[in-house]
C-alpha cells in the first residue's frame, strides 16, 4: 500500500467526502489544507479562501509539514486539496523521501456540469464538519447537523456561484498541471466520481489497498 494517498479532483468532486471515509474504515488520517486553513483565526486567509483564489505556497506548505510529521500520520496519510501547484507538487516530492514514504494520486473525475449544485448545495457542520448536501444529501432535520442536533450547518462563503467560477478557473490553470505530471510519472489512477459516495469508496477503496 502507498503510504501517501494524493486525493485530487476540482472543486466539488468529492474529495473531502472520500476522505473521510477513508480515515473512517481504513485508519488513514485526512489532511485537508481546506479545512486546517478554514480553521486558522487569521483573517486574510479567510478573504482569499472566500475570494476562491489559493493561499501562497509558503504557508500551505509549511502546515503540510508540521501537520504530517505527528505521530499519527507515521504510517500514512491521505491528503485532501495539496498538492494544487507545481512547486507544492515538488516539496511533497521532497517530503515524501524524506518520511521514507511512496506516493500514488487518485483523481475522483466529475463532469463539471454536476459541480457547481454539488458546491452550491453543499452545507457543513461547523462543529465536527460533517458534510451535507440539500439536493444529494439532506440532514435528517432542516439544516442541523446529525451529529449535533442543536448546531445549524453552514454555507461556505465560496460556495457562492461568482466563486465557485473562479475556484475552477484556479483549477483548470494551476492544478491541472499537477495532475498531469503525476499521470507523465506513471502514479495517477482514476475513479468515476458521478455515482453514489458508497460506490467511488468502493472502487478507491480497491485502488489504495492493491497499490
Ligand atoms: P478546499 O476546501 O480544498 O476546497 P476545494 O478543493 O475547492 O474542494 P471542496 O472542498 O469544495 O470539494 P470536495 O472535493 O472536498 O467535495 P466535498 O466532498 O465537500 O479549498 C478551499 C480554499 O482553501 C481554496 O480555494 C484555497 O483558497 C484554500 N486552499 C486549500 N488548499 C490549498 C492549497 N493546497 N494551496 C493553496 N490554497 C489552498 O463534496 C461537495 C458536495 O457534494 C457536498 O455537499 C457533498 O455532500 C456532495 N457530494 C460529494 N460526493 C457526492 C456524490 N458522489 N454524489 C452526490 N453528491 C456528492
Ligand atoms: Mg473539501
Amino acid at each position: 500500500m502507498s503510504n501517501i494517498i494524493v486525493l485530487m479532483g476540482a472543486p466539488g468532486a468529492g474529495k473531502g467526502t472520500q476522505a473521510r471515509l477513508i480515515q473512517e474504515r481504513l485508519g488513514l488520517p485526512q489532511i485537508s489544507t481546506g479545512d486546517m486553513l478554514r480553521a486558522l483565526a487569521v483573517a486574510d486567509i479567510h478573504t482569499t479562501q472566500a475570494s476562491g483564489r489559493l493561499i501562497s505556497d509558503d504557508v500551505v506548505m509549511e502546515m503540510v509539514k508540521g501537520r504530517t510529521s505527528r505521530e499519527d500520520c507515521s504510517h500514512g496519510y491521505v491528503l485532501d486539496g495539496f498538492p494544487r501547484t507545481a512547486a507544492q507538487a515538488e516539496m511533497l516530492e521532497k517530503l515524501a523521501a524524506e518520511q521514507g514514504m511512496g506516493l500514488m494520486a487518485v483523481l475522483i473525475d466529475v463532469p463539471v456540469s454536476v459541480l457547481e449544485q454539488r458546491l452550491n448545495g453543499r452545507r457543513t457542520c461547523p462543529v465536527c464538519n460533517e458534510t451535507y448536501n440539500v439536493y444529494f444529501k439532506p440532514p435528517q432535520s432542516d439544516n442541523f447537523c446529525d451529529r449535533h442536533r442543536n448546531v445549524q450547518l453552514e454555507q461556505r462563503p465560496d460556495d457562492e456561484l461568482d466563486k465557485v467560477q473562479i475556484r475552477l478557473e484556479t483549477y483548470e490553470r494551476q492544478t491541472r498541471p499537477v495532475l498531469d505530471y503525476y499521470r507523465q510519472s506513471g502514479r495517477l489512477k482514476v475513479v468515476d466520481g458521478s455515482s453514489e459516495p458508497e460506490a467511488i469508496y468502493a472502487g478507491l477503496a480497491r485502488i489504495i489497498t492493491q497499490a
